[in-house]
């Protein structure tokens, strides 16, 4: 089950050499449970076959205004009806120009005239196109209209030419889309999330850590983002990329992890604090790579400093804080140790997961199964789901606490 299962999205596909890109995305949207149904321009036919997008798609693609199988049907008003999202991608600067002056000359601008849902464009094309004022002017007339355009990459493109106008990468997309379906509740909000292990360098080539992939606090970090919100993420070493539009802060130790959130923490409004922090670290780290010798070895370790006791803390002292919410990986007793720590640290809300259960709610997993606990007492056992919805549950929780 995903976010977009049995979303209905109509792709509209442009005269682009980037259009053979999209049959990836046909792919990967399918995987996530939607319908799709892809609409092509004349020009699009030329570059990729309409049968590979007939085959991809599971349902026959339009390229006429007029259908020869059923001449009674009026396909644009139809398929304007019939989906939740058009996603045109790639989209020429020849389709932007239709779309911004309202053009009904072929079956795509005609059905984009016709819809009432959200529309993404997703530009691609030589980079001086692009940047010519005629189809900056264009996409800022689209945008005017509520259309959600997603900035293309730069880089070397197809004919040669380096700049703006290769197509945006399939996760900047999935993330869009996700956006326009989801809830705009955290839209007032500045999020500060922090995420992945820290590691305490023991000397140049070893370290403390733990096996934390900040896999949870990344998909926090996208949704939070989808919902609306400002969000700025501080993420210990993981090999993850940023969520787009979401701030990223690198750091490697607690003490660096420690800085960056009191130097965040005044223009924030919700602080979670996914990462897995090293309660200790090496008393002396050495400045050259220790040599082994005979006999054992033993590491004195001072504290570090607890990043989330210390702002539970300061809210206390202060009238207005932000919602504090905190994480309890815990491999036995999770309900009690959890409760202690929302009670120790001064918490609105805490995520508490037994990472003692199965590999599917383990460290590096891609999904997870939490229990919420709240400051007033509640409690809601979340099942089994992906990191990306566990995120959204939280949210919905964090929302309520909000209204309430
Ligand atoms: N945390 C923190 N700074 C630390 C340790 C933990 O901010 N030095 C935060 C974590 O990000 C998490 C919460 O505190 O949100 C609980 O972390 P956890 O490791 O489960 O608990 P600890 O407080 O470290 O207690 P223990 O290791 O004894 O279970």
């Amino acid at each position: 089950m995903s976010l977009l299962t049995d979303k209905k999205i109509l792709l509209g596909i442009t005269g682009s050499i980037a259009a053979y890109k999209v049959a990836d995305w046909v792919r990967a949207l399918r995987r996530e449970g939607c319908q799709v149904t892809v609409v092509m321009t004349e020009a699009a036919c030329r570059f990729i076959s309409p049968l590979t997008m007939a085959a991809l798609s599971g349902n026959p693609v339009h390229t006429g205004m007029f259908s020869a199988e059923a001449p009674e049907t009026i396909p644009h008003i139809s398929l304007a009806k019939e989906h939740d999202l058009l996603l045109i991608a790639p989209a020429s600067a020849q389709t932007i120009a239709r779309l911004a002056h309202g053009l009904a000359d072929n079956l795509l601008a005609t059905i984009a005239l016709a819809s009432s849902g959200p529309i993404l464009v997703c530009p691609a094309m030589n980079s001086v196109m692009f940047q010519h004022p005629a189809t900056q002017a264009n996409l800022a007339i689209i945008r005017s209209y509520g259309y959600q355009v997603i900035e293309p990459d730069c880089g070397k493109m197809a004919c040669g030419d380096e700049g703006p106008g290769r197509l945006t990468e399939w996760e900047n997309a999935r993330q869009a889309i996700l956006t326009a379906f989801a809830p705009q509740d955290l839209a007032d909000e500045q999020v500060l999330i922090t995420a992945g292990p820290t590691r305490e360098s023991f000397d140049p080539v070893r370290f403390l850590s733990n096996p934390s992939t900040g896999k949870m606090g990344y998909a926090l970090a996208a949704t939070a983002r989808q919902r609306g919100a400002t969000v700025t993420l501080i993420s210990g070493p993981t090999g993850l990329t940023a969520p787009p539009g979401v701030r990223c802060i690198h750091v490697t130790t607690a003490v660096e992890m420690q800085a960056q959130v009191m130097a965040c923490l005044e223009a924030t409004t919700i602080v979670v604090k996914a990462a897995a922090v090293s309660d200790y670290r090496p008393a002396e780290p050495q400045p050259h790579k220790v040599k082994k010798g005979e006999a054992a070895l033993s590491l004195p370790l001072v504290a570090n400093p607890d990043i989330l006791k210390e702002l539970g803390k300061r809210k206390r002292d202060s009238a207005k804080f932000p919602l504090l919410i905190g994480f309890a990986a815990e491999s036995r007793d999770h309900l009690t140790e959890g409760a202690r720590k929302l009670q120790e640290k001064n918490l609105d809300l805490i995520v508490v997961n037994d990472i003692g259960g199965t590999e599917e709610t383990g460290f590096g997993a891609d999904t997870n199964r939490v229990t919420l606990l709240d400051r007033n007492g509640a409690q809601e056992d979340v099942p089994l789901l992906s990191k990306e919805e566990t995120a959204h549950r939280i949210w919905d929780a964090v929302a309520r606490l909000i209204d309430g």
